[in-house]
């Protein structure tokens, strides 16, 4: 019994990477590969108007939409760094001013270092939680110069722009290790000789954000007359329904899947966001442990679990407590006939696999949608962690997540 699942090997992509079609303008974790949602839209849908993203990190379904043609989209991400990312890339600006702007910068950025003064009387950021420990002192002095000088660009949306590159420059020149996501200090010997040239680092990023977006993004906003909206918080319903639903939801909790909020944190500190170490905790499944779900396909699983680990019990059950909600909300916003698309990873918690792909269907037919059908694709190009360690024990490992499942639905 169940939602139909079918293994469908057009969808994995083999040797494909997400560069291929857009590739990103910052990195982001665990994001979603454009092409999934552009084949699936081209086989699900014929209305092309609007599509809605209740959770939409770097954007990659927009980048679906805006190859399928969509003319409005609208997305949500409670990560203003998610936010910042996917308005970006979806935000027309002509190269004039981009490249006219850059030169301005450049200038002004050099003419200001020239006097060590000049440096000293800027005053460094309150927001950054144990500075000291992350940078170095020559590292916020270059890094509170270069935000000064992006905080005067008078134009929004290159301001936005600017901090893209800002933002990748504020993770390397840290103390961090940087091809992890979570932030691990480096070795002390390492910190010895670490001495990053942030001006160089930033200016370096700055070109290449620049050439990506105006040879793979720029073309296709332009020839397109779409429109994008971006929101830090999460997905409210408005008097508005959508055409098109295409997401890739978390798969867990923050704390004990994938910490999107942490690998933001230096970005949303520098940016001076309020309670930028918090995200992880009002991202879905992060907020109070209530009570066990005991209804529904899912109830028996997390009675397994509830059976080896009370309170892991009660982390998934806030967890799809949360989803199931969210849920609610979107199937409210769906036009008749709309599709509703979930690309989502099924973990596996204390040795139990919980079947999320059929949750969200359950879900969806309980709030007058129809399930229509679940694809099942090889994740073996995606870069995420497919092993874990089920006892928390060190190399002890299973295979969590091999496949990813693309959920179909239709709205009633
Ligand atoms: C799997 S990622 C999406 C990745 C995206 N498709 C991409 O390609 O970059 C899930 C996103 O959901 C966001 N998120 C988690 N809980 C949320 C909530 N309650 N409301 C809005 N966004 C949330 C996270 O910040 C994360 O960016």
């Amino acid at each position: 019994m169940g939602y139909q699942v079918i293994r469908n090997f057009q969808y994995d992509y083999l040797g494909q990477s997400y560069a291929l079609v857009y590739p990103n303008l910052h990195k982001y974790p665990a994001t979603m590969l454009p092409q999934i949602g552009i084949d699936i839209l081209r086989e699900f849908t014929k209305l092309r108007g609007s599509l809605l993203d209740p959770y939409c990190g770097s954007g990659s379904s927009f980048a679906s939409g805006l190859e399928c043609g969509f003319s409005e989209m609208e997305g949500y991400d409670l990560n203003p760094l998610a936010a910042l990312i996917s308005k970006v890339k979806f935000t027309k600006i002509s190269i004039d001013d981009l490249t006219k702007t850059q030169q301005i910068f450049r200038n002004n950025i050099y003419d200001f270092l020239k006097d060590e003064n000049n440096i000293k009387n800027l005053k460094r950021p309150h927001s950054i939680t144990n500075i000291e420990f992350w940078f170095s002192k020559q590292v916020v002095d270059n890094l509170t110069t270069i935000k000064y000088f992006i905080d005067r660009i008078k134009e929004a949306d290159i301001k936005d722009f600017f901090f893209i590159p800002f933002s990748e420059t504020v993770r390397e020149c840290s103390y961090t290790r940087n091809n992890e996501f979570k932030l691990y200090r480096m070795k002390s010997e390492d910190i010895l000789n670490f001495n990053p040239d942030v001006i160089g680092v930033f200016f370096k990023k700055l070109s290449e954000t620049i050439d990506l977006y105006v040879n793979f993004y720029l073309p296709k906003l332009s020839k397109s007359k779409v429109k994008v909206k971006v929101y830090a918080s999460n997905f409210t319903p408005q008097n508005k329904l959508f055409d098109v639903v295409l997401t890739s939801p978390p798969y867990g909790d923050s704390r004990t899947t994938v910490a999107y909020g942490q690998f933001s944190t230096f970005t949303n500190e520098w940016l001076g966001i309020k309670n930028a170490r918090k995200i992880d905790q009002i991202l879905m499944g992060g907020g109070k442990k209530g009570y066990i779900l005991t209804d529904g396909i899912i109830a028996d699983y997390i009675t397994q679990i509830s059976k080896i680990d009370y309170k892991r019990a009660l982390d998934v059950s806030a967890f799809y407590n949360d989803l199931q909600n969210s849920i609610q909300k979107v199937a409210a916003s769906v036009n008749k006939y709309g599709k509703i698309i979930y690309v989502v990873g099924n973990r596996t918690v204390k040795t139990v696999l919980l079947p999320t792909d059929q949750f969200i269907a359950e879900k969806f037919e309980e709030n007058g949608c129809k399930h229509i059908i679940t694809y099942e694709r090889s994740i073996s190009n995606k870069v995420m962690p497919n092993k874990n360690s089920p006892t928390n024990k060190c190399g002890k490992t299973m295979n969590t997540m091999l496949y990813e499942y693309i959920v179909v639905c239709e709205k009633k």
